[in-house]
């Protein structure tokens, strides 16, 4: 639960610019009481570890993304020809987005309404789908296991799926098809993909408790810190692989809730300022300026996709080594920059 009830302007005002006082930038001790609850410390709050060998199944990235929009071509002039993502199109109506050798990483479908159809996280095997179904399943979510024909939809080997606590449809796979041919960015982009999937989710929710259950009890992820937002308003930074985070939520009212932005990282600085130049020249709404995110450093930007939400655009993001990483608490999200006025 959330400590205290946010308004919805302080959520608008930091996320996703995060960019509240940047003046006062540091860094608390690491497993002090939590200061707005002053309830329960870090390590009461943080699940047990799962240690690589454990034989517990466990989600290992981010493996696609599934969104709805009322204009697919806009979707095309905004990632392939601002962000290089590479456009792979199926007709008038779905347009299927390349970043390394999979088939897609992100599945656009022309829709009545704007936003999120489903999220899928990654597994490595048959065997560890059935026992990750299972375990959401004994603590009484309802998982459909899909068929022949939704796997091939989605180009991968296997597929279930169910929902979340606030009603988004989430996905896990195994053996997401790669592309016989080369990837080729439109802007020579090099996106960080591979082994730590394809970026990272960030979502407003209606219970932290119940997110924290889902992903870190039952998906496994591991915690990596806490950002204070506002007072009453922290987020919660998540990791499934050794990418700073791959999934994060904080506690928001309606209608905030949902998936606020996605995140892309790419190889090279010189990929976000093209980019961004791109963005201030107006090929896209930019939503945060340019900036330097706390927790995980990431140097990144802003802008608003076709569908609604946001996408975070960023290099040099902190890879996490879980033999030594202990989870910290910071009181700002950027040490410089991500302002929402933009520019
Ligand atoms: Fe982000």
């Amino acid at each position: 639960m959330v400590c205290q009830r946010v308004e919805r302007a302080e959520i608008e005002h930091c996320v996703p610019a995060l960019g509240t006082d940047r003046s006062q930038a540091r860094v608390l001790p690491r497993h002090t009481r939590h200061s707005r609850c002053g309830s329960r410390s870090l390590r009461e709050t943080t699940p047990q570890t799962k240690d690589k060998g454990d034989n517990v199944s466990t989600v290992v990235g981010l493996g696609y993304l599934i969104v709805n929009t009322t204009d697919v071509e806009a979707w095309r002039e905004y990632a392939c020809d601002v962000f290089g993502l590479q456009g792979v199109e199926l007709g008038p109506d779905r347009l299927l987005l390349r970043m390394d050798d999979k088939s897609y990483r992100l599945d656009v479908r022309k829709s009545e309404v704007n936003g999120f159809q489903a999220v899928g996280w990654e597994v490595s095997s048959a065997a560890d789908l059935e026992a990750l179904a299972g375990t959401l399943e004994a603590d009484g979510i309802a998982v459909t296991r899909e068929g022949v024909e939704a796997a091939q939809d989605r180009q991968v080997s296997g597929l279930v799926r169910f929902s979340d606590p606030d009603g988004q449809v989430v996905e896990l796979f195994y053996g997401l098809k790669k592309d016989k041919n080369r990837f080729v960015s439109p802007t020579g982009a090099r996106f960080s993909t591979g082994t730590n999937g394809l970026g990272h989710v960030f979502q407003l929710v209606a219970d932290e408790e119940a997110f924290r259950h889902l992903y870190l009890d039952l998906l496994g992820f591991r915690l990596s810190d806490y950002i204070d937002f506002a007072p009453g308003f922290t987020g919660t930074f998540t990791h499934c692989n050794p990418r700073h985070h791959s999934f994060a939520y904080a506690a928001a009212p309606p209608p905030a809730r949902g998936i606020n932005h996605i995140m892309f990282e790419v190889e090279e600085l010189d990929s976000v300022g093209r980019a961004y130049d791109c963005v201030l020249g107006g090929k896209a709404v930019l939503t945060s300026s340019f900036g330097k995110h706390s927790n995980d450093e990431m140097l990144s930007f802003y802008s608003q996709t076709p569908s609604g939400f946001a996408l975070e655009y960023g290099t040099a993001g902190v890879l996490i080594d879980d033999a030594t990483w202990t989870p910290a608490r910071y009181d700002v999200p950027s040490y410089w920059g991500h302002s929402r006025s933009g520019g």
